[in-house]
């Protein structure tokens, strides 16, 4: 069994981007600069946000953190993302999901300018992304192809499993799994709260890429022996740490990973990945893809 170490990849990822950096302003141009918007003050999201304006800082970027009340109005974080579009200063920016329930958080999304969402969240990228045409690729999907990429597991011919169908995940990753691509060229089932046979689906995968974010969900029983195994969930659990909560995968990974070939650990495996790629799209926005 083979760890997919998240943690060391985005490390080499980031010194990767960082050299990047040196390059550009050894050139006397500007670094790349990321802007984050946070509504509310939703303790996830909040960790969340600060370790991408963290990732900034380690690789050179600049980064501007944009902290709005949960009160604000649709129209006026339209504004501000109208604001953003237009600064020559910004490259790329997020909108940290979720938002407030009184803000329809797809037309934000829509507002975003396309060629600064390195979130990959706009229609326009996202069809892209669909067509194998260049584009920003959101960074959960971008983060565990280029693991299976550096660990060069293959992925040709293979069954896949992608339980969960979420838009910044499942859907996404089934997309670029079944493309004509390596890594890719996979057959692929996504599997949601609708499928009946999960199990059995399971059992039949080469590949079992679970976003569901339900504790320990995926069970020995459910997995066949050298399965690939990509553990997405991030799920807080409270326990008696001095935090007061675990991250947990939906992996039961202690008894999984006896089983399978490659398999992902939560944490520091995808979720890390995550903000590497979130990095390199900020590189792409700033350099052109
Ligand atoms: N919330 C959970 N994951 C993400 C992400 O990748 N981007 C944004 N903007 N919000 C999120």
């Amino acid at each position: 069994m083979i760890i997919l170490d998240g943690k060391k990849t985005s490390n080499d990822i980031k010194t990767e981007i960082a050299e990047s950096v040196k390059d550009i302003v050894a050139k006397g141009l500007r670094p790349p600069h990321l802007a984050a918007v946070i509504v509310g003050d939703d303790g996830a999201s909040l960790t969340y946000v600060g370790s991408k304006v963290r990732a900034c800082k380690r690789v050179g970027f600049e980064s501007t953190l944009i902290k709005l009340p949960e009160s604000i109005s649709e129209n006026e974080l339209l504004n501000k993302v109208n604001e953003l579009n237009k600064d020559e200063n910004i490259d790329g920016y997020i909108v940290q999901l979720p938002l407030p329930k009184h803000i329809d958080s797809q037309k934000i999304l829509m507002a975003v300018d396309a060629n600064k969402d390195v979130d990959g969240f706009h229609p326009t990228n996202f069809g892209k992304m669909s067509l194998n045409l260049p584009t920003f690729i959101s960074a959960t999907p971008f983060g565990i192809m280029e693991l299976l990429k550096r660990y060069k597991v293959e992925t040709s011919g293979k069954h896949t499993v992608v339980i969960g169908r979420s838009d910044i995940v499942g859907r996404p990753i089934s997309i670029l799994m079944s493309q004509k691509s390596d890594p890719g060229n996979s057959t692929v089932t996504l599997a949601h709260s609708r499928t009946k046979n999960i199990k059995e689906l399971t059992r039949q995968a080469d590949i079992i890429i679970s976003a569901l974010g339900v504790p320990n969900f995926l069970k020995e029983d459910m997995v066949k022996d050298g399965a690939v195994i990509i553990d997405v969930g991030i799920t807080r659990v409270v326990d008696s740490s001095v935090k007061g909560y675990k991250i947990v995968g939906d992996v039961d990974y202690e008894n999984v990973s006896k089983k399978s070939s490659f398999i992902t650990p939560v944490p520091g495996g995808v979720g890390p990945m995550t903000i590497a790629m979130l990095l390199k799209n900020t590189l792409l926005a700033y350099k052109g893809y």
